[in-house]
């Protein structure tokens, strides 16, 4: 059993709300970006949508970005505290270390992620920004919970 599973055998009730709750936020954070950019799953760009819809889309960019990366961070280190108790057990701190890197990993790629969105953006490109961000964003964090949330 992978330590996150055991870590989550053992912790408080309280502990085990919030992390399920931080998961669920992360997902639905996720789910907006895909509902708000109108023309995601086509190849349809902004010139296809009227004004208020760009300016939607335009203005829920920062929210998002602050939304991904301030709820990943303070997850992040919710779990690695709840796990890094655990760790001490030396077969753990491994798995520990591994799943710490995975989670810097994530908040590293984001930060690109976005840096790359703010460029398409000021190009008009605020639809290619959003597939890109979504198409990331689902990637890393599905990735992250296969491989660590859920072994
Ligand atoms: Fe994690």
């Amino acid at each position: 059993m992978g330590i996150y599973a055991q870590t989550l055998k053992n912790i408080a009730s309280e502990d085990f709300v919030r992390l399920k709750d931080e998961h669920l936020r992360l997902r639905n954070s996720i789910d907006i970006i895909r509902s708000t950019c109108i023309n995601l799953e086509n190849q349809l760009c902004c010139q296809n949508c009227n004004r208020e819809q760009i300016a939607t889309c335009k203005g829920r960019l920062t929210s998002f970005s602050y939304n991904l990366i301030s709820i990943s961070e303070s997850h992040f280190d919710f779990e690695e505290s709840i796990m890094l108790p655990r760790a001490g057990i030396s077969n753990k701190k491994e798995a520990f270390h591994n799943h710490q890197q995975s989670h810097q990993n994530i908040l590293k790629e984001m930060r690109e992620t976005l840096k790359e969105c703010a460029l398409l953006d000021s190009h008009g490109r605020t639809d290619e920004c959003y597939r890109l961000l979504y198409k990331r964003a689902s990637k890393l964090y599905e990735e992250h919970g296969r491989l660590f949330d859920l072994s």
